[in-house]
This record gives structure tokens, sequence and C-alpha cells, in this order.
């Protein structure tokens, strides 16, 4: 996509904190469009709760629609306890599930990154944080036991339920071929996180990732079981570059991580599939309890909009220059609430979304 391009965002703000930290972003896009010159076209879509309350369904198709006619869509988070009792389809979370489907985006980015100015707040002792790390974590985010068949059966003996984990060749290709190449484009480390001293499946996973390193023959390739990893990233998380996984472990194993970079408020996530077009979102929840207070942090949804700025729109530079603010603004010690910030430093999601504009106007380019 050239440089001069109108680019089309598809906008879901979803419930809870969500609208006030999608705004703040569409805030921090808007200064970027302004001094970069580029326009940026959003177009709102209701999804999760939000959707229910008004259609009765929480994905509608013209959701679907408006986020598959767009370059790149950011989102804020979906669910609440409002809608907690709703059977299995009506959910909010069915929203995000269904348009990871919908939208093909089997490549799920979780970079797990320890901010300098937060290494106090990991829950990692000094001698293992002082190294710093900064894993990414490459999620399958279309097959396993997510989207397996599942049912119950129901026998004379009492009630069964199951869920399948299953994986084709193709499947695991594509994603370990996207580890291989975020793993170029860093340290060209990659662990590969499997169970395949139990499941068949794994087995598979394993075999597919060997072959497909054969591409990547300057990527140095670790496979690890999935309890040996979850202990290993609390032993010694900078022996981590790209980690990449199946859907379950991954959905797990990128939780861990985040909590230790003691900042799972700060983190962005891409969700892509095989061309540049991706869905960007927060790692943390919709935080119902703190909707609508003004309060929330804004920064994981403002480095999610970079993350589109760089990989959906290739620019990188205006990526990097709201990474740049967001890093200074948090050395400064300014903090939204959940960061326990001094007294005097702490800012509301407004003044934190401002104090970031105000620093890409006034850093160079
Ligand atoms: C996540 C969430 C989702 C998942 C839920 C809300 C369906 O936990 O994005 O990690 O399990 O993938
Ligand atoms: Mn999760």
């Amino acid at each position: 996509m050239s440089k001069s391009e109108v680019y089309k965002i598809g906008i879901v703000k979803g419930d809870g904190i969500g609208p006030e930290v999608v705004g703040a972003a569409m805030e921090v896009l808007d200064v970027i469009g302004e001094k970069y010159n580029h326009r940026f076209i959003y177009r709102e879509a209701l999804a999760g709760g939000a959707a229910y309350d008004k259609f009765g369904e929480p994905l509608p198709q013209e959701t679907i629609d408006i986020c598959k006619n767009s370059h790149g869509v950011l989102l804020g988070a979906v669910g609440g306890h409002k809608w907690d009792d709703l059977a299995r389809d009506k959910r909010p979370e069915r929203a995000i599930l269904g348009l990871r489907k919908e939208l093909k985006l089997f490549a799920n980015l979780r970079p797990g990154t320890l901010f300098k100015s937060m290494a106090d707040f990991s829950p990692l002792k000094t001698e293992i944080i002082q190294k710093g790390f900064d894993i990414l974590v490459v999620r399958e985010l279309t097959g396993g036991i997510y989207f397996g068949e599942s049912g119950i059966k129901i026998t004379e003996s009492g009630t069964s339920a199951y869920d399948i984990e299953m994986y084709s060749q193709a499947e695991v290709e594509r994603i370990a071929k996207i580890g291989f190449e975020m793993a170029m484009k860093r340290k060209k480390r990659l662990t590969s996180v499997d169970k395949s001293n139990v499941l068949e499946s794994s087995r598979l996973w394993r075999k597919v990732v060997n072959k497909v390193s054969k591409d990547f023959p300057e990527v140095e390739l670790k496979h690890m079981y999935i309890d040996n990893a979850s202990m290993q990233v609390i032993r010694d998380p900078s022996q981590f570059d790209v980690v990449v996984t199946t859907n379950l472990f991954g959905d797990i194993l990128s939780d861990e991580i985040s909590m230790l970079t003691g900042s799972i408020g700060l983190l962005p996530s891409a969700s892509m599939g095989s061309s540049a077009f991706g869905l960007y979102e927060p790692i943390h929840g919709s935080a119902p309890d703190i909707g609508g207070k003004g309060i929330a942090n804004p920064i994981a949804a403002i480095l999610s909009a970079a993350m589109m700025l760089r990989l959906s729109f290739n620019l990188d530079g205006e990526a990097k220059a709201v990474e740049s603010a967001v890093d200074d603004v948090l050395s400064m010690g300014y903090k939204t609430a959940d960061l326990r910030p001094e007294r005097d430093r702490l800012r509301t999601t407004a003044e934190m979304t401002d104090l970031i504009k105000n620093r890409i106007h006034s850093n160079g380019i």
C-alpha cells in the first residue's frame, strides 16, 4: 500500500472500557494522520454485548461486512457480567471467535515486552527481571480445540462432554511459517510449544514445524512441552524470542507472559491472515467494573493502533512515533490508576491520551 492512500479502518468498540480506549486510539491515529499526511476513514460496527443488546446477536452480518471492507480493524474488548448467563452462541465471546474465523485470521501475535519503566511492576524477582525480556507469542487462532468437533453425550451412567483438538498439516505449516518469519525479523530464535509426549496432534505439529524449519536455516529452533514452557517463562523469560504454539496453549501461555511484564494494561495484539489485513486489540478485557468512568488505561489500544500502522499499512515510522511517545510518557512517570503511579502523576484516560498526542507532536520525525 503506498503512503498516499486512504486507509479504511473498521472500528469495533465493544463493551466495558472498549469504547473509551478505542476512542483514545482513534484520537492518536488522527494526530498521526495530521502529522504524516494520511487519511484514516473510520467505519463503526457493533459486536459483543453491545450488538446483542441492539440486534439480539453478538456478531451481526453487517459487522462482518464492515470489517471485510476495511484495511484493518481496531477492536476494544467484549463481554461483561451482564451477558454471563446467555446461551453459548449468544455470548459476547462468540463475536471474537466468529470474527477470527470469518476474517480468516489464523495468526495471533502477542508481544510480551517488559517496558523498562515498568520493571518494578513485574511479579518476578529483580535478579530474573534485570536481564529484561521481549517475547512474541505467535498463537494459532482458527483451529485446534477451539474449533474442533464438540458435543455432549448422555448415557445411562451420566453426561459426558467433549472438545476435539485437531490440526491439519496445512494449518500447522502456515502458522509455523509466520513463527519463522517473525523470528527472522527479531533475534532468530523460535520455540515451538506442544505436548507431543502425549498428544497425537502435537506429534504432527512437531513434525511439520521441523519440516518448515528447513526453509529457515538461520533460525535456531527449539521444541518445548507446554508444561515445561509454562515453567521456563517464569524461571528465565530472557531465553525466549518468538514462541509458536496452538490455539489453547497460546491462550494460556500469552496470559502468563503478559502478567510477567507487570503491565497487561499496556499490551497490544494483532490477528493476521494471509494478507496485510489484520484485527488489532488490547490483550486486556472489557473491565466492566470501571467502564465509562474515564480512568481506563488507553495504552494497549493505542499500541494496537501502532501495530496496525506497521503490519497492515506498512507505516513503520508512524508506528515507531506512537510507540516512542508512549515510552516517553511512561518514563516520565505518568500512569493511569491501574499502574498505581505516584499521586502527582496519576492521569485519567483523556489526560493520558493528550500526553501521548502532545508527545507525538513535539517529537521529531
Ligand atoms: C483471548 C480471549 C478469547 C480466547 C476469548 C474471549 C474467546 O481469552 O483473546 O485470549 O480464548 O481466545
Ligand atoms: Mn485469553
